[in-house]
């Protein structure tokens, strides 16, 4: 449970995006709708940063990943072969008292002593009686009438008015989740709840019509897998990378846009050789030596090498954006934690201030991304489904397969048809099918070919938005007008991610010769970087709400800009920094070289 300082801190978060055009709640004006949220004009920028750094570093400056931007509905059957239909449900509970619905997993347990009825019978009519087991969950130094007054209210809506409560019993209980943690109240059994929208294509509202917005933007890249690779005449290992919508009926939308029922996602699909592959190529796999960054792609990886690769290449996107190494937590899954196809998932969290806490009191942060080694799952699972081939034809495969001994190529084929018939079997294909396929696919070896594996990055855009603005958010004290200390709310972003990089600021706004020149420093940069050009009010306050903004620099144009001090200061301006609040003189000719080399 977060403490109170936590949740004060978040509400001043969140009041402040509400303040400065952050975020909004979607729909305000009709009281909201649960679970979606809007970016104002600040937030929009932020997030638009976000995807372009992204963006940036996962295709635009590497040589091997290239981009797709697929459609949020397409064929269901997409979404039965990547076990979604079937699978993508989360355990449901409502409150037997108020119908607040909770996801399961998600209860505390409680301890305490629980209050039992059979029953409740009208103290004004007898003959008006209610069967319905009920009960009620009394924390521990909290009074017995308080339990009873509880299941009087279950009863009433079931008619009995004036209830008295039948054959009350009482059991100790210890770690229990099957009581509403806000009232006490018995909540129903778990039900399993699917979490895709659904909608319909076309006029008819039909079973054969339905369809689902997608809720991850990952299988759109497994669809179009042939397609981009054929296109972009990329070779394993290589990426596709995605930003995009996804949604799903979060059962329990929670922690702001923490978990919202629309968002975004950013993910990579990087196809890799499998291990079997890489031994007949290179003559080993090449292991993790350690812990840290492994350095340049080497032809000799396997799946551990590129999923520690990705792992630290994210970290480093983190931090690059302004997130410090020690607000990020990379934890491992746990080998029963894993979905069945994965081989490992490093989940990288973030220490937002309604993280849990551990027993020494640190946070220990919440999903902010997960990078998964998913096997050749998702390929084989559209190549079952659609009958469509996913494997791939590797000429170095099919020339070092011909200079193997006999031995190496029985005991690589043996390992590929088991891992194949293994993956099949779990995937439910009768035995004696996935024997024989298996076989088949083992033998594609010799002619060079096999379904390739992915290790799979994939990210939240409004999560990471979230942690910036969290990670940003900060209170001190800086002069007013009159040189009295007041308190300062200011936004340090990053430079890189900042939503507005610069502001201009005449010193005055009558003076039209500072005007004039605040507008030509304005127009020279506003085509390299966002600028934000204001001339009302104190000089102050607007460097004031700046910082409120997270613009990490200010310009001010004044009477030395003018040259009204001598000529060896005309045309320089007070160049501002946000989080120092330090002030130095810059040659407004040398501004767009500076700003540029700290916002890129
Ligand atoms: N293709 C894999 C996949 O979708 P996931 O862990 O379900 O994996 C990936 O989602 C990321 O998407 C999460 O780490 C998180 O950042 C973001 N995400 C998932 N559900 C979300 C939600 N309800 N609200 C906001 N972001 C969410």
């Amino acid at each position: 449970m977060a403490d109170s300082k936590a949740n004060d801190l978040m509400e001043r978060i969140v009041s402040l995006c509400k303040r400065r055009g952050f975020i909004f709640q979607s729909s305000e004006i009709y009281g909201g709708i649960n679970g979606f949220w809007d970016y104002g004009p600040l937030g929009a920028e932020l997030k638009r940063n976000v995807k372009d750094s992204w963006w940036r570093i996962m295709t635009q400056r590497r040589d091997d990943v290239v981009g797709l931007e697929a459609t949020i509905i397409m064929h269901p059957k997409i979404w039965e072969a990547s076990g979604h239909a079937t699978t993508f449900a989360d355990p449901m509970v409502d409150c037997l008292l108020t119908k607040k619905r909770f996801r399961a997993d998600q209860i505390e347990s409680q301890s305490g002593v629980v209050y039992h009825y059979s029953g409740a019978e009208d103290a004004t009519d007898k003959a008006r009686t209610s069967k319905e087991p009920y009960s009620v969950l009394l924390a521990p130094g909290k009074n017995p009438d308080s339990a009873r007054k509880v299941a009087r209210q279950f009863y009433a809506l079931r008619g009995i008015t004036e209830a008295r409560l039948l054959d009350e019993r009482t059991e100790k209980v210890e770690n229990s989740t099957r009581y509403n943690p806000e009232n006490g109240s018995l909540l129903t059994e778990a039900r399993m709840f699917n979490l895709m929208f659904k909608t319909y294509v076309g006029p008819v509202e039909s079973a054969e019509n339905m369809a689902y917005l997608r809720p991850e933007t990952a299988q759109a890249i497994f669809a179009q897998f042939k397609n981009v690779a054929e296109v972009s005449r990329q070779k394993v290992p290589f990426g596709i990378c995605q930003i995009g919508k996804a949604f799903r009926n979060e059962i329990n939308p929670r922690n702001f846009t923490f978990r919202s029922r629309e968002f975004e996602q950013m993910e990579l699909e990087f196809f890799i050789r499998p291990d079997e592959v890489v031994e007949a190529i290179c003559g080993s796999v090449a292991q993790p030596a350690g812990p840290g960054h492994p350095g340049e792609p080497q032809a000799s990886w396997g799946w551990q090498m590129w999923h520690k690769y990705w792992v630290e290449e994210r970290l480093a996107f983190y931090e690059r954006i302004g997130l410090p190494r020690t607000s990020l937590v990379e934890y491992w899954q746990k080998p029963e934690e894993l979905a069945h196809y994965a081989r490992a998932t490093v989940d990288i969290l973030y220490k937002f201030p309604f993280s849990k806490k551990n027993a020494a009191g640190e946070l220990m942060g919440e999903e902010l991304e997960g990078v998964a080694a998913r096997s050749d799952f998702d390929l084989s699972q559209h190549q079952r489904f659609s009958g469509k081939a996913m494997g791939v034809f590797d000429e170095e495969l099919k020339l070092a397969w011909g200079k193997l001994d006999e031995a190496k190529k029985t005991a690589l084929s043996q390992r590929c048809f088991e891992s194949r018939r293994n993956y099949l079997v779990k995937t439910n294909e009768p035995a004696d099918k996935a024997e024989a396929q298996a076989r088949e696919e083992a033998a594609g070896l010799a002619r060079g070919s096999y379904v390739p594996h992915v290790i799979e990055p994939s990210a939240g855009v409004d999560r990471l938005a979230l942690a910036l603005i969290c990670n940003a958010y900060g209170e001190d004290t800086a002069p007013d007008e009159k040189g009295k200390m007041e308190t300062r709310v200011v936004m340090r972003f990053h430079p890189r991610i900042a939503p507005v990089k610069v502001a201009v600021f005449p010193l005055l706004r009558n003076k039209p010769e500072l005007v004039k020149k605040a507008r030509e420093v304005r127009d020279l940069l506003r085509p390299l970087m966002t600028v934000f050009y204001d001339e009302a009010g104190a000089i102050g306050r607007r460097y004031r709400r700046q910082d409120e903004a997270g613009t990490p620099f200010g310009v001010t144009i004044d009477f030395d800009t003018l040259g009204e001090q001598g000529p060896e200061l005309k045309d320089t301006v007070t160049l501002r920094e946000r989080d120092s609040m330090k002030q130095s003189r810059v040659k407004i000719d040398a501004l767009p070289a500076l700003l540029l080399e700290k916002i890129q």
